[in-house]
């Protein structure tokens, strides 16, 4: 491993437990480079956190994941114009941009970024600035807005270029039309143009808040929109600026992969979000992802241990995680639902446990593991108490379902009654792992 890396390594491993920051260096670096993620940075972050974000990006760069950077510098063009005397418009949202409003706006847009990638190169990163040929456009409405662009499409070729050779790009808000003229184009629709082009991993917004706010001020942790969209939006303290931002966010990731997941946070906790479970900011995604651990290590069955223990409110034997013959674990990503699947009688996986925590219970988080679960063992066999809540539940998944004394022995894909039978006695001979009953 390269000095430089095994060094950031170590670094990372103080923000959280240096597997969580290999686990996901591992998971960037593997999407392909240009990729990993579209970062968007207002132009309130280059006046008041240029530092905090030039060493985070130039952080993202020694590991060697190159994010593409796209900003905005509405409060630098705000001020340029009012210095020259021009009173700024707005019309639906957008900038009015007459000729002399483009004057004043492009040498600013170019100051802008000639700062970021000055601060970068400072640092030792190479970065290209890419003020032109990334969106070319219509005019919106000339006579309503002026020089105000609508993206028609978007050329990756310069961003490409850059990320090939090293680079991190750093792209502005401008467009060509056909013929050539500059246009200005909305901070937040270029975000989005461009991302639906990359179809990066992940969108990072860096803003002064460093995260979505709840009613208390405090920043939301994690958004899962097929669970919390409806509700929030009903939220009466959800106002109208973060109603916009959520519809955006809804908008944005419901043409992307849902392995892709937007970050909300700040220039100075970027590393920390990125590198940790728990994150610093608000990640937003389509659902819930679900990992599979095919080996995990004692670490992850001891936490999964600690889920069942919850969930069940009994304790599992201490020895249980290593007596699991070669074990595999899915997990879903906030740890409320997980099952732990094992190699049964003549190989037949066992699925050994299975829980969804109750403040999980819901929001279809059991049956998203339970779909994983399925695409990976098209044949398996459990069992469950009589009383368990859940085996009514599980009479719809199994394919058969046999009654002994207070258990019942699931199974599916086992067309043959022979080894059926041979699973029930195995199912019920089995030892449960927990404190008061060793077998
Ligand atoms: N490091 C992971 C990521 O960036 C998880 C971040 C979790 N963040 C949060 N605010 N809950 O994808």
């Amino acid at each position: 491993m390269p000095e430089i890396r095994r060094i950031v390594l170590e670094l990372l491993a103080q923000l959280g437990s240096s597997r969580e920051a290999r686990q996901y260096l591992k998971e960037f670096s593997e999407v392909d480079e240009a990729r990993f993620a579209v970062v968007k940075v207002g132009g309130g972050i280059l006046e008041s956190q240029l530092e905090e974000l030039a060493s985070a990006l130039a952080f993202l760069h020694r590991l060697g994941l190159r994010p593409v950077v796209l900003h905005g510098a509405g409060p630098q063009v705000d001020r340029a114009l009012e210095e020259a005397g021009i009173e700024t418009h707005r019309v639906d949202g957008l900038r009015v941009t007459d000729e002399a409003v483009m004057e004043v706006a492009r040498p600013v847009i170019y100051r802008q970024n000639m700062r970021l990638v000055e601060a970068l190169e400072e640092r030792g990163i190479r970065a290209r600035g890419i003020q032109h040929g990334v969106f070319r456009c219509d005019f919106l409405d000339r006579e309503k807005f002026g020089l105000v662009g609508d993206i028609t499409s978007v050329d990756l070729s310069g961003l490409d270029s850059a990320v090939s050779s090293g680079a991190l790009p750093v792209v502005t808000c401008l467009g060509e039309s056909a013929s050539g003229q500059v246009l200005n184009i909305n901070a937040d629709i270029a975000a989005r143009e461009l991302v639906w082009a990359i179809q990066p991993h992940k969108i990072i917004f860096l803003t002064p808040t460093g995260g979505l706010l709840d009613r208390d001020g405090r920043v939301i942790s994690a958004i899962s929109l097929d669970n919390d969209y409806e509700a929030l939006m009903k939220e009466p303290w959800v106002h109208s600026g973060m109603r916009l931002k959520l519809q955006q966010i809804n908008e944005l990731l419901s043409k992307l992969d849902r392995s892709a997941s937007v970050s909300i946070t700040s220039a100075d906790q970027l590393t920390r979000e990125l590198f940790t479970y728990r994150g610093a900011g608000t990640l937003v995604r389509r659902g819930e992802e679900v990992r599979v651990f095919e080996a995990p290590d004692e670490e992850t069955l001891r936490q999964v241990a600690g889920r069942v223990e919850q969930s069940f409110g009994r304790t599992l034997r201490d020895d249980w995680v290593v007596t699991l013959n070669q074990p595999l674990v899915l997990l879903s990503e906030s740890m409320r639902a997980a099952a732990v699947v094992i190699t049964g009688a003549d190989g037949t996986p066992y699925l050994d446990k299975f829980i969804v925590t109750p403040d999980a219970q819901g929001e279809g988080l059991g049956a998203a593991l339970w779909q994983v679960l399925r695409a990976r063992f098209p044949r398996m066999y459990w069992r469950a108490r009589t009383s368990n809540p859940v085996a009514g539940w599980y009479f719809q998944q199994a394919g058969t379902a046999d009654r002994r004394g207070g258990w019942i022995v699931f199974t599916v894909g086992v067309d043959d009654p022979l080894e059926r039978a041979a699973l029930v006695e195995d199912a019920l001979s089995r030892d449960s792992g927990w404190e008061e009953e060793a077998v």
